[in-house]
C-alpha cells in the first residue's frame, strides 16, 4: 500500500499502524528503512521474519531529534555527543550503551544500540508523528530481504515485499548507500560500516582517529563480505583488467553489463554499457537502482570498473567488493 509522504494524514496514518505494531517502510536520506516501534518486540520480530533476517543481528533505531536518543542509554559518551552534534540529522549511525529494558528485540539482545537521527523531511514528519503518538524510536534496518541490495525508492521495497506492505513515499534517497555506523561503546571510535561520511569528516569530529573494525564481527551482517548482493555475478575490475578481458571478448557477450566511469573501447555490440558518475556522491546516489535495473534486465555478469583511490570513495567501494564477494 503506497503512502504519500507529501501527505500529512498518510504520514498520520503511517504512525499510526506505526503505534499499533505494524511495519511501515519509510523513506530516509540514506536508503528506505523497515520500521517498527522500537519498544515493541513483537513488532520488532516481525521485522525480522519478514526479511528473513537471522536473530542475533541488531537494529538501528531511527529517532525524530538528537534529544530522544538520550533515553536509549545508560549515558551519552562524550564521543557519541560530539559526532551527533557534527552529523545529525544525518547519516550516521552511532552505537553506545543500552539503557536496560529498552528494545530488547530491536537491539537483538546486546548491551549496546545503534541510534540514527535521519535527515529526510519524511522520516522526521514519521517520527514525529509517532512520538506524539508515544513511540519513542522506530526500528529499521534497510527494507530488502536479508543479504539483497537495500531499496533506494519505494518502488524497490515493493519489488523486494509485496505492495501489500504499507510504503511511504519519499522519492529517490538523496544518499543511496546506506549509514557510516561508528561504534561509540568503547574508549576509541571504531568505524563499523563506511558511508557517505568519509572516516577524515568523522575523526575530525570526533577528535581523534578511528579505529578499523575486527573482521567477522557477527553482530553487524552489514560488515559480512558477502552482502548488497545483486542476482547477477559481479566482478570488480581494474581499467586495465577490463579493457583486456572487452577485447578477449570480442563478439560473443551475452547478458554481459558494464559499469565504469571510463569509456570502454571496444565494447561489442549487445554488451549493456553504464557509465558510472565521475564523482562519488552521484556513483552512491544511483549504485543501488543501477544494480537493480541491470538485474530486471536479465544480465548475469555485471562486470564493474574499480572506483578510483580516495576517502570519499570509501562507501561506494565497500558496497561493490561486498557484492562481489557474493
Ligand atoms: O542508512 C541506514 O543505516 C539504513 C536506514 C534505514 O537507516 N539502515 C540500515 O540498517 O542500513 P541495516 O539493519 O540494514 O544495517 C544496520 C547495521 C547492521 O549491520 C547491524 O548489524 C548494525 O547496523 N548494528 C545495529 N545495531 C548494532 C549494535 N548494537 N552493534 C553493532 N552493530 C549494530
Ligand atoms: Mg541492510
Amino acid at each position: 500500500m503506497r503512502l504519500d509522504g507529501l501527505d500529512e494524514s498518510a504520514v498520520a496514518r503511517a504512525a499510526a499502524l506505526i503505534a499499533a505494531g505494524e511495519l511501515v517502510a519509510f523513506p530516509t536520506e540514506t536508503v528506505y528503512g523497515l520500521g517498527a516501534r522500537a519498544d515493541d518486540d513483537a513488532a520488532v520480530a516481525r521485522i525480522f521474519t519478514l526479511k528473513g533476517r537471522p536473530s542475533g543481528h541488531p537494529l538501528i533505531v531511527h529517532v525524530a531529534e538528537a534529544d530522544d536518543a538520550a533515553r536509549f542509554t545508560t549515558s551519552m559518551p562524550a564521543l557519541a555527543q560530539r559526532l551527533i552534534d557534527a552529523f545529525w540529522p544525518g547519516p550516521l549511525t552511532i552505537i553506545v550503551p543500552r539503557a536496560p529494558g529498552i528494545a530488547d528485540a530491536a537491539a537483538a539482545g546486546q548491551p549496546t544500540i545503534g541510534l540514527r537521527c535521519p535527515a529526510h523531511a519524511v522520516a522526521h514528519a514519521l517520527l514525529l508523528a509517532s512520538r506524539h503518538a508515544g513511540v519513542p524510536g522506530i526500528a529499521a534496518p534497510s527494507a530488502n530481504r536479508f543479504g539483497r541490495i537495500s531499496p533506494t525508492t519505494a518502488g524497490h521495497v515493493e519489488d523486494e515485499f509485496s505492495t501489500e506492505l504499507p510504503v511511504l513515499d519519499g522519492g529517490a534517497a538523496r544518499v543511496g548507500i546506506e549509514s557510516a555506523i561508528v561504534d561509540c561503546s568503547g574508549s576509541e571510535p571504531v568505524l563499523l560500516r563506511p558511508g557517505a561520511l568519509t572516516s577524515l569528516q568523522i575523526e575530525e569530529a570526533a577528535g581523534m582517529p578511528l579505529a578499523i573494525a575486527h573482521a567477522g564481527s557477527p553482530r553487524a551482517p552489514g560488515t559480512l563480505a558477502a552482502h548488497y548482493a545483486p542476482r547477477a555475478r559481479l566482478r570488480l575490475m581494474s581499467t586495465e583488467m577490463l579493457q583486456t578481458a572487452l577485447r578477449v571478448l570480442g563478439s560473443e557477450p551475452t547478458k554481459l553489463a558494464v559499469y565504469s566511469r571510463s569509456v570502454p573501447s571496444g565494447v561489442a555490440t549487445g554488451v549493456r554499457h553504464r557509465r558510472m558518475p565521475a564523482r562519488p556522491e552521484q556513483a552512491a546516489h544511483e549504485l543501488f537502482a543501477v544494480l537493480r535495473e541491470l538485474d530486471l534486465d536479465g544480465v548475469h555478469l555485471i562486470w564493474v570498473e574499480e572506483p578510483p583511490p580516495g576517502l570519499e570513495w570509501d562507501g561506494v567501494r565497500d558496497r561493490l567488493s561486498r557484492a562481489a564477494a557474493a
